[in-house]
């Protein structure tokens, strides 16, 4: 983006990225384009249910997907997303929408983010191809012994393959 209010921003990407899937990549690269600072946000503890990788591991798959962009950070937080903004100076909320369904979920969010921090949400389309990728779903995929390569960048296939064989060892 070209005009100077994309050009002042700091976008949060914020997300479980458990684990992260080449539809998080395409959002990030977008919002890379346009923004000159974007942070990719792991939330701690995910409300969905107990990540199957750990902070650390999720952070560390992120470094290494997203080190072709200059402008695009790891992070984590805790609590709340809307403090968490406000804490580190950030101007906007960046969210991605594959599906109708998501943008319903996600315009409550938004609301309640700007209430609560004043902070804008700007949500960007992945390409379709993504549609119909999700987290829960690649792992669901993998743990029955499908092929989820199509999906997610090469390092986390490689490390999916090391967990399952964490898993196998236990
Ligand atoms: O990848 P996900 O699981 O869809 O990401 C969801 C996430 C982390 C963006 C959302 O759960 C979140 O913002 N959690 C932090 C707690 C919070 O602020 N909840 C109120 C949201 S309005």
């Amino acid at each position: 983006m070209r005009n100077g209010v994309a050009q002042q921003s700091h976008a949060i990407y914020p997300g479980s990225f458990d684990p992260p899937t080449n539809g998080h990549l395409d959002v990030i690269a977008r919002a890379a384009a346009i923004f000159p600072v974007v942070t990719v946000a792991v939330v701690v503890n995910p409300q969905k249910r107990e990540p199957l990788f750990t902070l650390d591991e999720r952070e560390e798959m992120l470094l290494r997907c997203t080190g072709l962009h200059p402008n695009v950070r790891v992070d984590h937080f805790r609590g709340l997303l809307a403090d968490y903004v406000t804490s580190i100076d950030a101007h906007v909320i960046v969210k991605g929408l594959r599906v109708v369904s998501d943008f319903e979920n996600e315009m409550a969010f938004a609301h309640m983010n700007r209430s609560l921090s004043n902070v804008d949400t700007m949500f960007l389309m992945s390409d379709s191809s993504y549609s119909f990728v999700s987290s829960s779903l690649i792992k669901e995929v993998f743990l029955q012994g499908g092929d989820i390569s199509k999906y997610v960048p090469d390092v986390v296939l490689e490390y999916m393959q090391q967990k399952r064989l964490a898993q196998v060892r236990k």
